[in-house]
């Protein structure tokens, strides 16, 4: 579900006012839309941290919503109502006295306070207790949070072939496999499509049949939702295993799915960059700015500086102009390594391409510049979104779970079958490694799939 300016909005409260959010919206989005951009601080330095990946990996969005701690704003999908808090800084988020824990880093390096209590483990006790304080950390949530979020069913399921993933490849290898008869679990974590949803192009050459990842992604979500062979369980499901078994917490439900087959489509995370300051608030990764864009419909930034390694940053630069977003430059180490069609459009857009690397993020409270250095010398460039596009990596934990179980590794849980056949489990799209899958790749390895659960073929798919 993307963003809808066409419905009425709906309002949550955000710190004692009333914020105004898009049907379809994140509180992460809604709240950038509305200038927030310090979303928590650091557990130990109190450093800001804002929107920075925008589907739940980084850890830097925390919000406390209706008494829970702990909820990703990138991830929540605002319903109306809700009274949402952030969870560190004092007195407030924008100015934390906590702060000057920074300055004082030498003497907080990691693990001081054992150091510093070694021979009095009360005191040592006492003080965690005071820093997980200080840390605004491990709060319990509010007896009624606890109780609306406590499962209310434990299920058990038996089905042909789960697919973990609802992107791409995963919607294709569920089709895939549903097609060859079997009946198909999908867990997805987040809104069918994934990070699809935010790329107006075709990664790698992905697919011919339609326009961009986006269209795919829709059509793909839209078949599955109707195939009467597969039920989604989205949301805010969750999958862990258990032996061979999948345990799926979906919203109130406890699952436990057997399946003789898998499929794991859990994609791939963008990869940050090491500079001064990339973790204030304005830095951002690709897919961030694109979800921003194109599924919350809010405009990221103003001006923008894109630090890039690879040609999808050339397209974000693209998309931010197309955005109302100035865009100061691009900078890339090696621009000679890109596509000259990209590089000429940047160019007939006035938009500078520096040969260099990102040094510094210069702000207080978020991004207000980045210095540069490049074969040029040094500079700094105004900008409060600075977009990092890099290669990508698999998340391939998954996969490694189940190889370890199949593989009988003596860390499994006691009982673990070890002939689980290994062509059971199917890993599609970019997690099987980059540059990732075709979508004819990704609907024959749920064939597969279906075909290694013993499912008894249904029809001849055309
Ligand atoms: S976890 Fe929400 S922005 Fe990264």
């Amino acid at each position: 579900m993307t963003a809808d300016r066409t419905s009425e909005p709906v309002r949550f409260t955000f710190e004692g006012r009333s914020v105004e959010a898009l049907p379809g919206q994140t509180l992460g989005g809604a709240l950038h839309a509305d200038g927030v951009r310090i979303l928590t601080r650091s557990f130990k330095y109190r450093r800001p941290r804002g929107y920075t990946c925008g589907y739940g990996a980084c850890g830097n969005c925390p919000l406390t919503v209706d008494g829970l701690p702990g909820v990703n704003a990138c991830e929540r999908t605002v319903e109306g109502g809700e009274v949402v808090r952030r969870e560190r800084g004092w007195p407030s988020a924008g100015v934390d006295v906590f702060r000057l824990a920074d300055a004082a880093a030498p003497l907080l390096t990691a693990g001081f306070q054992f150091r510093l209590f070694t021979k009095t483990p009360w005191l040592a006790h006492r003080a965690e207790k005071v820093m997980a304080w200080v840390a605004g950390a491990g709060r319990r949530p509010s007896a009624e949070a606890a109780a609306a979020t406590r499962a209310t069913s434990h299920e058990t399921r038996t089905v042909d072939v789960t697919v973990v993933g609802g992107g791409l490849s995963g919607l294709a290898a569920a089709l895939g496999a549903a097609a060859e008869g079997a009946s198909v679990l999908l867990v997805h974590r987040g809104v069918l499509g994934g990070r699809s949803l935010g790329r107006s192009g075709s990664a790698a050459g992905r697919h011919r049949t339609y326009g961009s990842d986006r269209e795919a992604a829709l059509a793909l979500a839209a078949d599955v939702a109707a195939h009467p062979s597969i039920e989604v369980l989205d949301g805010t499901a969750v999958a862990t295993f258990d032996g061979v078994d999948l345990i799926v917490v979906s919203r109130r439900r406890r699952i436990q799915v057997s399946a003789p087959a898998m499929v794991v489509a859990t994609g791939s995370y963008d990869v940050p960059l090491s500079f001064a300051g990339n973790d204030k608030p304005g830095v951002m990764l690709a897919s961030a700015v694109r979800k921003l864009m194109h599924v919350e419909r809010v405009r990221p930034g103003r001006r923008a500086v894109v630090v890039t390694e690879n040609a999808t940053g050339y397209e974000i630069a693209d998309e931010l102009l197309a955005a109302g977003v100035t865009v100061s430059a691009v900078v890339d180490p090696d621009p000679s390594a890109r596509p000259a069609d990209l590089v000429a459009a940047l160019d007939a857009a006035k938009v500078p391409v520096l040969a260099g690397r990102p040094v510094r993020v210069r702000g207080l409270r978020g991004a207000r510049s980045v210095v540069v250095a490049g074969g040029s010398g040094t500079r700094r460039l105004r900008a409060d979104l600075v977009v990092v596009s890099r290669p990508e990596r698999p998340a391939e934990e998954l996969r490694w779970q189940r190889h370890y179980v199949e593989a009988g590794d003596t860390h499994a849980p006691k009982g673990a079958p070890t002939a689980h056949a290994t062509d059971r489990t199917v890993v599609v799209g970019s997690a099987a490694g980059l540059p990732a899958q075709t979508l004819d790749d990704a609907r024959d390895a749920g064939r597969r799939a279906a075909r290694a659960a013993g499912a008894a073929p249904r029809r001849v798919d055309a």
